[in-house]
């Protein structure tokens, strides 16, 4: 077992940094080039939706179940056979669920821009004029909902995350006590980067938070529901404490097929109340009179039903599963016993969130990327890029062979290590 790197004397942290220094330097004279920042799914995922292909191959395909030729103009809130699998998937009924292009990070945006540029619904002022709307946004988190906030210039509120969602008692107060403060981002289930699930009463209490803005929102972006490795993880279903309630339109829920067919040719759904879904499609009609229903109609046609929908994301799981092993066994490898690195070992989902030393991370980045790893930036899990301790770095095993990723995560190590050396070093 390594030494903790913290119990070491000058003389041996020296030792080590010299070490790893040239370890390092081998490194970058093999000249590697490899990537562990890309949350893809690898072609061998890709190549299990090879049917997608000709799932739908005639025009006689093409008519829904309510005798509407997709191939034409029309349906806004998307196949009717697309919005029932859709519901089923996601436990709403189908009038609930809006079926649109491939994108819900698209979706997220379109909803994000119509409360700020028309409120939250009929006779809501925008949350623009209103002045300084704000966003509690858990952290780490996912850097793509940091950048909608930041492109529409709304102040981001970093939360902390438990390992069972966000810290409720921080959302409750801060939400109750400001009526600035408008919405909410959440991936209940394997979020992004800390592969975590809500558990049932954090669930519980964002659906019954009681915000000082009537017209606050929670993003639901349940973007890992059904991507899990083995035994199943449940996360409540949110509808089930809001409808009913004053409560009953504050969330918007986004899923999409990308992680399960073909990212950028999968189809995005928003499961939303009536009213509000209602809202979006007025406003949706000015944009587009449709989106990709042939598409829309090709998914349902492939896969199926939720039944298959499991079956086809447990050979998903098979593909995925072992790499997450890899990385978690290098990284043990690597780290156990020097006290410098905590990770996370999720269920499911698409990443690990990596801690290493307090203020190492840019150096740590800066380092892999001198030798030719690419890793996602340092900062990036968090609002404005700003990590208040540096030590969080989000990697994606899904898209390296088995052999790049471990000779990755064996580079990663000796980046951060050498890093970690140094900073102890300079504390000395
Ligand atoms: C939490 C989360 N939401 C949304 C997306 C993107 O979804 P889509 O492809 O449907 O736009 C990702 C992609 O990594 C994600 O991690």
């Amino acid at each position: 077992m390594a030494k903790q790197y913290s119990e070491m004397s000058k003389a041996e942290l020296s030792q080590l940094n010299s070490e790893l220094q040239k370890q390092y330097d081998e490194i970058v004279e093999s000249g590697i080039s490899l990537d562990l920042s890309r949350g893809k799914p690898s072609k061998e995922q890709l190549d299990l939706s090879e049917e997608l292909f000709t799932a739908l191959n005639s025009s006689s395909q093409c008519i829904s179940s309510t005798g509407f030729d997709v191939r034409n103009y029309g349906l806004l809130q998307g196949v009717e056979e697309a919005r029932q699998l859709f519901g089923q998937l996601l436990g709403v009924p189908a009038e609930n669920i809006l079926v649109g292009g491939n994108s819900s990070l698209t979706m997220q945006y379109d909803a994000f821009a119509r409360c700020m540029l028309f409120g939250v619904g009929e006779h809501r002022m925008s949350w623009m004029k209103q002045g300084d709307a704000k966003i509690l946004c858990p952290a780490p988190g996912y850097d793509r909902h940091f950048a909608i906030c930041e492109e529409f210039r709304t102040p981001m509120i970093p939360v902390r995350l438990t390992g069972h969602g966000p810290d409720m008692d921080q959302v409750e107060e801060l939400v109750a006590n400001d009526p600035t403060i408008k919405g909410l981002y959440c991936v209940p289930k394997y979020s992004n980067p800390t592969g975590e699930t809500y558990d049932e009463k954090t669930v519980r209490r964002i659906a019954e938070l009681k915000p000082a803005a009537k017209d606050f929102r929670v993003f639901w972006d349940n973007a890992y529901l059904y991507h899990d490795f083995g035994k199943v993880t449940e996360v409540a279903n949110i509808f089930d404490y809001t409808n009913g309630t004053e409560n009953e339109d504050m969330v918007y829920e986004f899923f999409s097929t990308s992680k399960i067919t073909f990212p950028g040719s999968g189809v995005a759904v928003m499961a939303s109340s009536k009213a509000n879904i209602d809202f979006a499609i007025k406003h949706m009609s000015v944009q587009s009179i449709n989106a990709d229903k042939v598409n829309q109609m090709r998914q349902v046609l492939y896969l199926k039903s939720p039944e298959n929908v499991r079956e086809h994301m447990k050979k998903h799981a098979a593909i995925l599963k072992p790499k997450f092993e890899l990385v978690e066994q290098k990284f043990h490898e690597a780290f156990d016993g020097t006290g410098i690195a905590t990770w996370t070992e999720p269920d499911g989902g698409y990443f690990i969130s990596l801690d290493i030393f307090p203020n190492t991370a840019k150096t740590t980045f800066n380092l892999c990327k001198a030798a030719g790893l690419k890793i996602t930036g340092a900062g990036a899990t968090f609002p404005y890029k700003k990590d208040p301790d540096s030590k969080n770095l989000r990697i994606c095993p899904s898209y390296a062979s088995a052999e790049d990723l471990a000779k990755a995560c064996d580079v990663l190590a000796v980046c951060a290590k050498l890093a970690a050396t140094r900073r102890l070093l300079e504390l000395e």
